[in-house]
């Protein structure tokens, strides 16, 4: 008589020790899942940018350009194969796409690494705020220009085991602020630091749920 109580709630604890138990599993190997399964984005680095032309004409804002960057795209997993379908590379200077280019589409095998190169060549208006032209002077008279960027405009299929996606467009990779010296005759120029892309979450339609 004097248990019951005592019992009945030993019966409650009970009961609700294994389901928090069963639920903790439950969740646990959820992540286990989740991590084996998740792919990693695929790494972009600029590991080197040369630029022989860089002459803005301020009296028609038209910038005379010659940009080259090489790129190696590495995809970390060993699990999924990525066709790339279509690869736009834009050149920006503070804030202003200057250039656009298409490079020639490609597929990635597992833990993969291609070397692309894009060239950037020719003349675009650009309209750059008055501070902007005040920076691009100085740094003209440097020899080094400063917020170079280039950005990856992808449009790809994952293979995942032997599920095939549909063509999607992840997020747009971003390589930013680049400090690139202009090459001049017979100067020597400071060597390029590799940088590192930024590319969200790889994997993903940036278009989804739009
Ligand atoms: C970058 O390119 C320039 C010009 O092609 C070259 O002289 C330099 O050695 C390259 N730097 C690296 C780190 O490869
Ligand atoms: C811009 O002006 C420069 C100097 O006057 C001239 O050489 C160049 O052809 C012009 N560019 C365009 C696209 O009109
Ligand atoms: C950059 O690309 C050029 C042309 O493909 C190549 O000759 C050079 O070796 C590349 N540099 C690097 C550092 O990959
Ligand atoms: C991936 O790289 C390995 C070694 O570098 C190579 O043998 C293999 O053919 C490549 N696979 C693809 C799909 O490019």
């Amino acid at each position: 008589m004097e248990c019951r109580p005592r019992c009945s709630f030993c019966c409650f604890c009970c009961i609700f020790s294994t389901i928090y138990a069963f639920m903790f599993i439950f969740i646990l190997a959820l992540i286990i899942f989740w991590v084996a399964i998740s792919p990693s984005s695929v790494k972009f680095h600029i590991t080197n940018a040369t630029l022989t032309q860089f002459n803005l004409i301020t009296t028609n804002n038209t910038l005379y350009y010659n940009l080259k960057v090489n790129i190696t795209v590495r995809n970390p997993n060993n699990n999924i194969i990525v066709y790339y379908r279509g690869i736009t590379a834009i050149a920006w200077y503070k804030d202003n796409d200057f250039a656009s280019i298409t490079l020639t589409p490609f597929d990635q095998g597992h833990k993969n690494t291609t070397f692309l190169e894009a060239k950037f060549e020719g003349h675009s208006v650009i309209k750059l705020k008055a501070k902007q032209l005040g920076e691009y002077k100085q740094e003209t008279s440097v020899g080094i220009y400063n917020d170079l960027a280039v950005d990856f405009d992808l449009r790809i299929r994952a293979k995942y085991g032997k599920v095939k996606s549909s063509r999607f467009n992840p997020p747009i990779v971003q390589c930013g602020r680049l400090r690139v010296p202009l090459v001049s005759n017979g100067k020597s120029t400071p060597p390029f630091s590799v940088t590192k892309c930024s590319t969200g979450y790889f994997f993903s339609d940036r278009d989804a749920g739009d």
